[in-house]
């Protein structure tokens, strides 16, 4: 009989040989010209249509309620945890069979992947460590609060849990340069939501003495704290904030630390997500998770983990003044804008326009599979329901996503949703104004949509040559020179089918004479103008 070891590493050996066959292509990455990010995949820039499956879902059992769901929302880009707790369920022995059965599903599906690495923080909690450690307390230990008492919530003070965090994602990451030579994972999200709910910060002995001592210099150079004289502590320093900016610096280290021993590993584009506090009425310290990439300490993310490629926002807010102003929170010259889940009511699906306005690299709503859903009566046909305005984005953009991403890239794209009481807005190309109105019939002026759900999106090509496209929008065009009017020479409409515009019509008369209108149909028109 052949012994288990001999036929392990008769396996690994047909595996390593398959690879061999397999061409390697280029590594995604992100790059950084003129100001602006893109995410290069296969050596071009890439825009993630993505959609988040539940915290439960990565189990084989699960699969065919994963990928019907995406294949209903044309997404070219899932994310998807791998847990801790199963990747090593003894110390040091890691079982690779969920990394594996994941790339091979993806790749009979033809979608990436953004791996989501549930490790010593999950939602702020260490909920997705290993039983060993979860039985070991004292070892691998949480936080202590300010009455002394133990937080769920890991330490980012404890040793164990940092060396054996770094040693599982490190050998995660090396597995995936070995077994995804076709780069199906694009990217790799480090933690889930790190930091803390219900204290502010670790009161831990050792944690104690670093607050009680002098802030590291770059802290203070990235906050924009000019140094006196003498050294500060973090009161000192920060006063109010000292206990969120020092626990963030504690839990940007620790998570700095396991993203640089994955990346030395595996270069692959990794980051952070957040969950948010309110970005126009932030309340005090302890009213939202402490220590996190939130708003106020994205600085001190920044210098404490460069490994981190992106810090990125969940966002989960109802209110539209404050879900635009997350964005461009996180649109940063030093932060490309990458929304990794997004959720609330269906109208919020329109915002996936504004993040393109802001040069966004890749969205993502969250929990979109069939594993679960708020009502146990629920049907697929109105889960269905709940998943078609998303859908309806990456069923137009999905086709010409490279085009997107490219024109973004190149600062030649702009792109918006309504706002409520905001009936037109005007987007500025050089000679010509792009001209959007929501709500308007014929030659009625426009009054806005019932719901705020219009969004538009236009990409300049050359100086008289667009790509227009939206839902529930009007889009006609000025000439900035007020002395001059717009005719169209030739409007277009087409599909793009493997990147390459196909020409269907010609729009003109009622299609243009009061500008070219979308509706609930995906269109895709290619308009040249010209002045008299
Ligand atoms: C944000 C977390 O990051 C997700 O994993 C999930 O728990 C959602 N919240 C819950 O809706």
């Amino acid at each position: 009989m052949i012994s288990a070891a001999v036929a392990a590493f008769a396996a690994a050996s047909l595996a390593v040989t398959l690879q061999a066959q397999v061409t390697e292509r280029p590594l995604p990455r992100i790059v950084k010209k003129d100001g602006r990010f893109a995410l290069f995949v296969d050596d071009a820039p890439f825009l993630m249509l993505g959609a988040q499956v539940h915290n439960s879902s990565t189990w084989p059992a699960m699969f065919p309620k994963v990928w019907p769901a995406m294949e209903y929302l044309s997404v070219n880009t899932v994310e998807i945890p791998i847990y801790w707790e199963q990747f090593e369920p003894r110390p040091g022995a890691y079982d690779y069979s969920m990394v594996d059965r994941l790339l091979k599903e993806a790749r009979q599906h033809r979608v990436r992947l953004v791996v989501l690495w549930f490790g010593t923080w999950k939602n702020g909690s260490q909920h997705y460590m290993p039983e060993w450690m979860k039985l070991d307390p004292i070892r691998y230990a949480h936080m202590i609060d300010k009455n002394g008492h133990a937080v769920d919530s890991p330490s980012p003070y404890a040793a164990a849990s940092l060396d054996a965090d770094k040693s599982a994602f490190t050998a995660f990451m090396r597995h995936l340069k070995t077994a995804d030579p076709e780069r199906t994972v694009i990217m790799v999200q480090v933690e889930n939501e790190a930091g803390t709910w219900g204290s502010l910060r670790d009161y831990s002995p050792a944690a104690q003495k670093l607050f009680e001592a002098p802030v590291p210099a770059e802290v203070l150079r990235a906050m924009q704290v000019s140094a006196s004289t003498r050294s500060m502590n973090w009161q000192e320093a920060f006063g109010g904030e000292a206990e969120v900016n020092f626990h963030a610096w504690s839990v940007a280290k620790y998570v700095g630390q396991v993203a640089a021993a994955g990346k030395a590993a595996y270069p692959l584009p990794l980051y952070a997500n957040a969950a948010l506090r309110d970005p126009l009425k932030p309340g005090a310290p302890g009213s939202y998770e402490s220590g996190g990439p939130t708003d106020n300490v994205l600085a001190i993310w920044k210098v404490a983990a460069p490994a981190l490629d992106v810090l990125a926002p969940d966002i989960y807010q109802n209110d539209p003044a404050a879900y635009l102003k997350v964005l461009e929170l996180y649109h940063r010259d030093d932060n490309p804008l990458f929304v990794p889940e997004t959720g609330g009511p269906a109208a919020n699906a329109r915002f996936f326009f504004s993040a393109l306005g802001l040069q966004a690299i890749g969205y993502s709503p969250f929990g979109m599979d069939y594993t679960r859903t708020a009502n146990a009566e629920e049907t697929t046909k109105e889960r269905e329901e709940f998943l078609k305005p998303w859908a309806m984005n990456y069923r137009l953009i999905g086709p010409m996503q490279r085009e997107i991403a490219r024109l973004n890239f190149e600062g030649k794209l702009k792109a918006v949703a309504e706002e409520k009481l905001k009936v037109a807005e005007t987007l500025p190309f050089g000679a010509w104004n792009a001209v959007v109105w929501y709500g308007a019939t014929r030659n009625n002026r426009a009054v806005g949509n019932p719901e705020p759900i219009g969004r538009a999106l236009v990409g300049q090509f050359k100086d008289n040559q667009f790509l227009v496209t939206g839902y529930f929008s009007r889009v006609d065009f000025r000439p900035a020179d007020p002395d001059k009017h717009r005719q169209f020479l030739r409007v277009e409409e087409g599909t793009y089918e493997n990147g390459v515009f196909k020409f269907l019509r010609i729009w003109n008369g009622d299609e243009t004479d009061w500008g070219l209108n979308f509706g609930v149909e995906p269109v895709v028109l290619r308009v040249s103008l010209a002045t008299y």
